[in-house]
């Protein structure tokens, strides 16, 4: 990404002596494309051209050469209306590379993208098998060369891979989780919601939600690498289980810091401190959003330095200090979504995914998080996505 700073603006920063943050400027765009899944039955990853006003345009979709599915919904016990892998990270892209777990086939497929014409997508070698059941979420880091997954069915835990300009390796499980869940599995509660790495990639993480209902906390596990630079993890991992959350789901860690973001479904979200010694979790912040139902996905954005998060059942975006400390912003959205998903904040601009509810067109809301307001509404049935889509990623 290229960020272009005035001159003067950064000598003057530079001479009075503050630690010029070129991300701190309002640049109007970075991002070149947008990705999502349909996670239909035959999978694809949409993806669309992000011109230079922020804005989304055209768009095609490439087959995974897999399959997507959703999770039963405990409440009706019948498959997810919207939400349906209810997780953070089905697609996710590092350089130019996309990845996207089928949660149906359990595969994991990764695509290279033509740096040309980003929203151009090409898969690399064969999707790779996953020794587990119903991905939910994908990670990966080119400084380790490795992508992990994690599913969260009756075979539910992590697994990596190496991957090469080639395409993905063998998959290894690295974790297991005994979550006595089937495939699908029943949520959204009790099922992994998130994998990221952490501390300079020196640190796997994963969120796995409880279940308020069992007195369930969930955990947050973290898996350390054995050492600064091979592929390999440490045997165990360390899981904390933090009292005051319930439902910790998709999170993002906060640049420069040991601090993790993570929402909870069940009342906010919560900044949460790494120790990168012990590996251990614990919670600095908690903050209760009102009237939320459930808060489920966040983004960092170094334009503005805060995070923003986004509730499956309400269609407004709530920024929030990074600290966790409090509420900054709301935009309560008139566009007609019946709630928002995975988000993304890319120089001024967030990206924020809603399913619709089969009525109302799956679309992608465009806002320019400086002035505080939508500037598109992007309506995705034309190219494929529908209420199962899931996941958000930028080029
Ligand atoms: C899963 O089932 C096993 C055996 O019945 C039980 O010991 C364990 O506590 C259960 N775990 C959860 C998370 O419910
Ligand atoms: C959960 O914990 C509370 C407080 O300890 C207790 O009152 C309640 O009965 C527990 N519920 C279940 C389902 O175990
Ligand atoms: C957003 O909507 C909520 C609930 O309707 C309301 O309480 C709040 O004041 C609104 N916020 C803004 C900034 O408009
Ligand atoms: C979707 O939401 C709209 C507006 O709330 C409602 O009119 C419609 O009936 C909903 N559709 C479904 C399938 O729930």
């Amino acid at each position: 990404m290229h960020f272009s700073v005035p001159i003067h603006l950064t000598v003057a920063l530079l001479a009075s002596g503050i630690n010029a943050n070129l991300d701190a400027c309002p640049v109007r765009s970075g991002g070149k494309a947008l990705y999502v899944q349909s996670n239909e039955q035959q999978n694809y990853v949409i993806s669309i051209p992000i011109g230079s006003d922020g804005k989304l345009y055209g768009g095609i979709a490439t087959l995974t050469n897999g399959m997507g599915s959703d999770i039963i919904d405990g409440t009706t016990n019948a498959p997810a209306e919207s939400d349906a892998l209810s997780s953070q990270s089905s697609v996710f892209v590092i350089d130019d590379l996309v990845f996207a777990v089928n949660a149906g086939s359990n595969t994991l497929s990764m695509f290279k993208i033509d740096t040309s014409d980003p929203s151009k997508i090409s898969m690399v070698g064969e999707s790779a098998a996953i020794p587990g059941e119903f991905p939910v979420t994908v990670t990966a880091s080119t400084k380790r060369k490795t992508a992990c997954v994690g599913y969260t069915g009756a075979k539910a835990g992590v697994s990596c891979a190496k991957f090469t300009e080639h395409g993905l390796q063998q998959m290894k499980a690295v974790l297991d989780f005994e979550l006595n869940q089937t495939t699908p599995p029943v949520g959204p509660t009790n099922t992994v919601a998130q994998v990221f790495f952490a501390a300079s990639d020196t640190r796997l993480v994963t969120t796995v939600k409880g279940d308020p209902t069992t007195n369930n906390t969930g955990f947050i596990s973290v898996l350390a690498f054995q050492d600064s630079d091979s592929s390999m993890f440490q045997s165990h991992d360390v899981r904390s289980s933090l009292p005051g959350t319930a439902v910790l789901f998709g999170g993002v860690e906060i640049p420069h810091t040991s601090e993790l973001f993570i929402t909870d479904a069940s009342f906010g979200a919560t900044a949460l401190n790494l120790n990168t010694v012990t590996d251990r979790v614990s919670l600095k912040n908690k903050i209760v959003i009102e009237n939320q139902q459930a808060t489920c996905w966040a983004t960092y954005s170094r334009a503005r330095g805060s995070v923003f998060v986004t509730d499956a059942a309400l269609d407004r975006l709530i920024e929030i200090k990074a600290d966790g400390s409090k509420i900054l912003s709301t935009l309560n959205l008139t566009n007609g979504d019946p709630g928002l998903t995975e988000l993304k904040a890319v120089g001024r601009f967030v990206y924020a995914l809603s399913p619709g509810n089969g009525t109302i067109e799956a679309s992608i809301t465009v806002v320019d998080a400086f002035e505080g307001r939508q500037i598109q509404h992007f309506e995705l049935e034309k190219l494929g996505a529908g209420q199962r889509s899931q996941g958000l990623a930028i080029y």
